[in-house]
């Protein structure tokens, strides 16, 4: 297993080797949450958004920043910036070597910061080692900061008045929602505490809000006998980035899991690779009620709630109420 997490514990191999039910008695089907419909639905009402704001004159517009060579990155703002165009959002896409000065991309984002055309500022992340990522989150104005990294967003989020839900954690917010699993008093185990996915979605789960008062526990590489927390969970969100580390003798029976991860493993395929998850897929769904798959699990909703808090962002500069799912 790579990277400094450590191996499951004593944690038992196998289970019933069922295609649906595992050990649930009766014959339970394991709901295989589909991303790409759920995405779907919320990118056309956010569409409908879209219509709403070109009644008032206002076509939103998100600006992305790449500043890397690496493949999947690109690959990611690519999807963004197509997503966009898909619903009427202007994307405008900016690209800076990754070995340049970090001030060459401070100066672009001051420029974005103060373009009327750009509703939404995004840095694909992360940025070369020599750019400080803090500071580039400080450096996007708050009311363009669409992916609600900056201090001020989280600020706001933290206290229960957000303004910009980070994409992917809100994104499962409401894929969960869509598939009726109430998290209302549910033991959420959050595996990754990155601040991207893993402290957003902690913190999101705790609010007294709806997709919230979960009674949430985040694992890190430091937790100790990582199997015995996840065993207790109702909910397992896996964002540590590791390929295929939570595996099903690590779930308890109708656990409902969300696989965040999206890992590059070499194999026999065209490309030399092939993207698995941080959960071993095929022995989850044996004990899992709904699991998410990878691809078409989660990736589809970060992109759609990137489409939500760019059109909330015109609309808030625009001054133009628009009804958002
Ligand atoms: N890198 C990985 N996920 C994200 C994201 O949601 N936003 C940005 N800006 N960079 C990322």
């Amino acid at each position: 297993m790579p990277s400094e997490w450590s191996p499951a514990v004593g944690a038992r191999r196998g289970g019933a080797p069922t295609e649906a039910a595992g050990d649930r008695g009766a014959i339970t089907m394991t709901t295989i949450i589909d991303g790409n419909e759920i995405g779907d639905r919320i990118r056309a009402d956010v569409g409908d958004c879209v219509e709403a704001l070109a009644d008032a004159g206002v076509t939103p517009g998100l600006a992305t920043v790449l500043m890397s060579d690496d493949e999947a990155s690109e690959t990611y703002v690519s999807m963004k910036q197509r997503a966009c165009e898909e619903i009427g959002i202007e994307s405008y896409h900016h690209e800076i070597d990754a070995d340049a000065p970090a001030e060459r991309l401070f100066d672009r984002v001051e420029e974005l910061n103060a373009d009327p055309s750009v509703d939404g500022v995004l840095v694909q992340m992360p940025v070369p080692d020599h750019v400080d990522a803090r500071r580039v989150l400080r450096s996007i104005d708050p009311m363009k900061d669409v992916d609600g990294f900056h201090p001020e967003n989280v600020g706001r989020m933290v206290s229960g008045d957000p303004r910009y839900k980070p994409c992917t954690p809100h994104g499962i917010q409401k894929l969960l929602a869509a598939v009726d699993v109430d998290t209302e008093g549910k033991d959420a185990v959050v595996v990754g505490r990155s601040d991207i996915v893993g402290k957003p979605m902690a913190n999101l789960l705790i609010q007294k809000a709806p997709g919230g008062n979960a009674t949430t526990t985040v694992c890190h590489s430091r937790t100790e006998d990582l199997a015995a927390k996840t065993r207790q969970a109702d909910i397992v969100v896996a964002a540590a980035g590791v390929p295929e580390m939570i595996d099903g003798s690590m779930l308890s029976e109708g656990v409902v899991v969300v696989d965040v991860g999206v890992n590059r493993v070499d194999a026999d395929t065209e490309k030399g690779y092939e993207l698995v998850g941080d959960v071993e897929f095929e022995s989850a769904k044996r004990k899992a009620a709904a699991v998410t798959p990878v691809p078409g699990g989660v990736g589809p909703l970060t992109i759609a709630m990137l489409m939500y808090n760019t059109v909330k962002a015109a609309g808030l500069r625009a001054g133009v109420d628009v009804e958002l799912p």
